[in-house]
């Protein structure tokens, strides 16, 4: 039996068809319904027990390679004019199967907040990449020559007046919507922002955040805490906890920094953590009444709350992504990994 296997495998190895009438013939002699792989497997019977599950599969890989040789040879023939049916090309046909693309970590993450800010109404405000000074500085309660202005190295475009820089943060898109719409507001602002910092693993001059507003009347800082909890949990899982440590950003008082329970070590420690059971993943604080001046809402009746996030570093926890520049390399092996989480 084995022999015979051998034989018919140096038989298919060693086959070349030139034309359609050879290839036929090898279909019908090996692959065929009266052919010789349809004789072993009537032989099959007669092998000892022991033996069945090895001989099974020759005769099985036999088999595979005996139709692989055959698709090869058809393609070939098929591919040089000669078509089985009607001796015409297909010119519609595809050469090779379809490679599907998928769509990139930074867009899945960033559809993901957005979805989970959308169910408890949240909308979504896009605005220029290319700032004045006043959208994403003076209107945010940054003073000029404020030494909060370094927390975010700026790249400007006209150096001369310092006016015209690319955005630091969203924020600035959240100003455009104060200035231009009426409590009460919920939106949510996407997007890319630059900053002048040197190219490493955990630093990038590009990155992409998306920032949250809430305006209306009586917004306290539980509903911050409630909402950025939904999120955490959404995001993360169920069993996920928040934890806010006092901080300091201009445009908000107070202010806040908000952790999650590390979602590797579920909160006992790990490297990932630092062995802090917790990570950083966004900033957050009542909106300064400053702000809301600044953007003509009158801060004794509407009161709101801001936060805002770095996609990457929500990717990172989620996909395990150990460099930021892996996200904008564009390298293939790196991009195809994301197939499904589409
Ligand atoms: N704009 C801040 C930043 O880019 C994030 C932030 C948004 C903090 C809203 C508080 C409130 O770092």
């Amino acid at each position: 039996m084995r022999e015979k296997i051998n034989t018919l495998l140096s038989e298919v190895e060693g086959f070349k068809a030139e034309n359609k009438e050879q290839l036929e013939n090898f279909r019908i002699s090996l692959l065929g319904s009266k052919g010789k792989i349809k004789g072993l497997f009537a032989d099959f019977k007669n092998v000892p027990n022991e033996e069945k599950k090895e001989v099974g599969q020759l005769i099985n890989d036999l088999k595979d390679k005996a139709q692989d040789k055959f698709d090869e040879f058809k393609a070939q023939i098929e591919g040089a004019g000669v078509n089985f049916n009607n001796n015409e090309q297909d010119l519609s046909r595809t050469p090779f199967p379809l490679e599907v693309g998928s769509r990139h970590p930074i867009s899945i993450v960033r559809n993901e907040i957005i979805d989970i800010f959308s169910r408890i109404g949240f909308t979504v405000s896009e605005g220029p990449e290319i700032e004045d000074d006043w959208h994403n500085f003076s209107a945010l309660n940054f003073p000029p020559e404020h030494p909060a202005r370094d927390m975010q190295d700026t790249f400007f475009v006209k150096s001369e007046s310092g006016d015209i820089a690319l955005r630091t943060h969203t924020s600035s898109v959240q100003v455009r919507i104060m200035e231009n719409s009426k409590p009460p507001i919920r939106t949510l602002s996407p997007g890319r922002v630059y900053r002048n910092e040197a190219i490493s693993a955990r630093a990038h001059c590009f990155f992409h955040q998306v920032e949250g507003l809430y305006i209306a009347e009586d917004v306290s800082f539980a509903d911050l805490k409630q909402t950025l909890l939904y999120f955490a949990k959404e995001m993360f899982g169920e069993e996920t906890e928040i934890r806010l440590r006092p901080s300091y950003f201009p445009f908000t008082e107070p202010s806040a920094e908000m952790d999650v329970s590390c979602s590797v070590c579920s909160g006992k420690g790990c490297n990932v953590c630092k062995y802090t059971g917790f990570l950083e993943i966004l900033g957050c604080g009542m909106v300064d009444p400053n702000v809301l001046e600044n953007c003509g809402i009158d801060s004794k009746k509407y009161t709101g709350f801001a936060f805002g996030m770095g996609i990457e570093r929500i990717a990172m926890l989620k996909y395990k992504v150990n460099d930021l520049r892996l996200y904008s390399e564009g390298d293939i092996r790196f991009l195809e990994q994301f197939k499904s989480a589409l």
